[in-house]
């Protein structure tokens, strides 16, 4: 069986792709694996809040990877004043993992917002400058219509373990963020983003998104992005090339972080 790319992350493509042109059978074997680790992960013996406790028996290295790379940004942006907004949600596990980050990092940070835009029915439309990926179309990636409630669900529920429990300190904002983005900034004049992690995959939302962010950026500020440099989503730096070009800061990479993406600039 050749391996299909699962998610269309590039952290996981980053694991079928490059094994798929070394070795399909390596690849296989990790696919494989996926499947037996997940089988022993349903039938941990110990007990749902025991499994939570445990999570790091489940957790596959390029996960671990990403955490390390959102933990170096996070670093970065504890002396720049704003939020984190998260641009392409998914299910939501970089807003977990931010959370966890705030709450390790900067507990008593109540002004550090996470704010996490996504459809949840995936790509709501694509441009020519996205090219021909098969998973680059119409409703790619989706979640399911109601995956935001559950999520909000899981976000409070871990808002509950850090203090100021009794704060809302997340916002999920449903919907196209070519209008959501620029609406919620209107609507919060006062926002300054400390990181903006951007993950639509896509041109139009990230021209879109940049655009109406510039204003909100701080010297210090962070932009992520997960497709820089990927010729399988090659939109999203059509469109910093576009709104930033692509020399008017350096797109670093962390050294050790393993391949390919992600990548980030700091505003100066
Ligand atoms: C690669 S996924 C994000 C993955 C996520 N950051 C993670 O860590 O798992 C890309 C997401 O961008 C969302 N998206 C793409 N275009 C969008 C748009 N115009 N407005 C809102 N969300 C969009 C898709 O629905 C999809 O969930």
């Amino acid at each position: 069986m050749t391996p299909q790319p699962t998610t269309g992350h590039a952290d996981d493509r980053v694991v079928t792709n490059d094994l798929q042109s070394m070795d399909i059978r390596a690849a296989n074997r990790f696919i494989e694996a996926e499947d037996r680790l997940g089988a022993l992960a349903k039938n941990f013996p110990a007990g749902d809040r025991e499994a939570l406790h445990q999570a790091p028996l489940f957790l596959l290295p390029h996960v671990v990877r990403r955490l390390l790379f959102l933990d170096a940004m996070y670093r970065q942006i504890l002396p720049v004043h704003g939020v984190i907004m998260e641009l392409g949600v998914r299910f939501g596990r970089d807003l977990a993992m931010f959370d966890a980050l705030r709450t390790v990092h900067e507990p008593l940070n109540y002004g550090r917002k996470i704010i996490g835009f996504d459809t949840f029915t995936g790509f709501p439309s694509v441009a020519e400058e996205d090219g021909d990926y098969e998973l680059v179309e119409v409703g790619g990636l989706h979640t399911g219509d109601d995956y935001d409630d559950y999520l909000r669900a899981v976000l409070a529920e871990r808002e509950q373990m850090a203090p100021y429990e009794h704060m809302r300190k997340f916002e999920i904002v449903k919907g196209d963020a070519s209008v959501t983005v620029p609406t919620y900034l209107a609507d919060n004049p006062h926002t300054i983003v400390a990181l903006a992690y951007f993950d639509f995959d896509i041109y139009a939302p990230t021209r879109d998104c940049l655009q109406a962010l510039r204003p909100h950026l701080t010297k210090g500020s962070i932009l992520a992005f997960d497709e820089l440099n990927c010729p399988d989503f090659p939109g999203e730096t059509v469109a910093v090339r576009e709104v930033l070009g692509l020399d008017t800061y350096a797109i670093q990479r962390l050294p050790g972080i393993g391949p390919g993406m992600p990548s980030y600039l700091v505003i100066e």
